[in-house]
């Protein structure tokens, strides 16, 4: 049977951008017999408007299910006067801690063609690829005791607990080792183990996995700050990094931005093996709905088609059929064709959603 794919398209240029996904889905079971199973629903405020919440069961029941989830984006203004426990993110957040994805993956990936738009100097950013993975299910976010509290004094207190057991330190420790092997081999791990004694536990973790399970892939260690410094000063010395919820956050939102648009920018949550050894997965760009842009035709479809990528190479073990995607996307880059995002200070016309889905398919045709 066909490996099966559920597609939540989402809110605001959600579907617009997943339109374009489809067809390149589509190419690759005409043109490479690489069938799957697609089913659609309904996330965010458009399974609000039908259901009164943001995820309907069935549709969580079915993402439990499937090889693969891949998402657009969820929101808009329209629901943002809705009570907190139905907005269109408690969709998002719903599936990431069902299906238990601890592992975010962010890649920072610089396209030659768009190298002169990184803030940074060409020859810094020049073909990078560095993948950070992100510890997404615990930490500071979501450690307790936490809350605002009135001391006797009347001054009043915020407080957050940093806390990691090993074994969420070593399943993602896991995840970013065995992305290792299919890469270059090699992984930084970031942390404060200078200051925080869930720094400490974190670099002894990491360092037992590797010598236990992964003693062939190269580790070394890097407090987050200098990480922050060694991200900007030279990127390329990175392969994968691995680091917690916190550092993680800051440190993707840094790391991407190397690379220059947000419409470029694909990610991927994973958690645990399921039985038929596929990780549990959902696919999704990092930007949001755009709703400046929504119905217009100027998204820029590729973050979610590099996701769709992500998803061979990460769920279907087609690594060689992702690069034949990312080349393809290249390709079309080199050529010069932009949607409105990729427009440089000296201009030009840019192409539409359907018009950059359009050259990536002839491109794939060429291929
Ligand atoms: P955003 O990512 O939607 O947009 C930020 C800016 O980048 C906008 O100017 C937008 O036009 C542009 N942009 C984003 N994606 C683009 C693409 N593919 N092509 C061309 N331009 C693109 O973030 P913003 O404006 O902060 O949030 C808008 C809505 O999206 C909010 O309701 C927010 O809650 C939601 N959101 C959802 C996310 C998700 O579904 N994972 C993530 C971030 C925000
Ligand atoms: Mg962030």
């Amino acid at each position: 049977s066909n490996p099966t794919l559920l597609i939540l398209p989402g809110d605001g240029i959600g579907p617009e951008v997943m339109a374009e996904v489809q067809r390149v889905i589509d190419w690759f079971g005409a043109r490479r017999g690489l069938k799957f199973d697609v089913s659609e629903d309904l996330v965010g405020g458009a399974a609000y408007d039908v259901h009164g919440v943001p995820l309907a069961d069935a549709t969580m029941a079915r993402a439990q299910e499937v090889d693969a989830v891949l998402l657009g984006a969820v929101g808009g203004p329209k629901y943002d006067v809705l009570d907190f426990s139905v907005k269109p993110e408690r969709g998002l957040l719903r599936l990431r801690k069902e299906m238990d994805l601890y592992a975010n993956l962010r890649p920072a990936q610089c396209f030659d063609a768009l190298a002169d738009f990184s803030s940074l100097k060409k020859d810094v950013v020049a073909g990078l690829d560095i993948m950070i993975v992100r510890e997404l299910t615990s930490g500071v976010y979501f450690g307790q005791p936490r809350g605002i509290t009135t001391q006797a004094d009347g001054s009043r207190v915020g407080i957050n607990t940093q806390h990691y057991t090993t074994e969420e330190i070593r399943r993602v420790a896991r995840s970013a080792f065995e992305l290792a092997k299919r890469r270059n081999n090699k992984v930084c791990s970031m942390e404060k183990a200078n200051v925080m004694e869930s720094g400490i536990l974190w670099r002894e973790e990491v360092q037992w996995v590797h010598d236990n399970e992964y003693p062939e892939v190269e580790l070394s260690h890097m407090y987050a700050d200098n990480g922050a410094m060694q991200l900007v000063r030279w990127p390329k010395q990175f392969d994968v990094i691995v680091t917690d919820n916190l550092f993680g956050d800051i440190l993707s939102d840094c790391a991407a931005m190397l690379t220059g648009s947000l419409g470029m920018l694909p990610s991927a949550s994973l958690g645990a093996p399921m039985e038929n050894g596929r990780p549990k997965a959902m696919y999704e760009p990092v930007h949001g709905s755009a709703p400046d842009i929504a119905g217009q035709g100027k998204a820029n479809p590729i973050a979610c088609i590099l996701s769709f990528a992500m998803a061979l190479r990460y769920s279907f073990d087609q690594g060689d059929e992702a690069m034949r995607l990312e080349k393809a996307i290249e390709k079309v880059l080199a050529d010069g064709v932009r949607t409105a995002d990729l427009m440089g200070p000296e201009g030009g016309t840019p192409v539409s959603t359907s018009g950059m889905g359009d050259a990536i398919l002839a491109a794939l045709d060429a291929s």
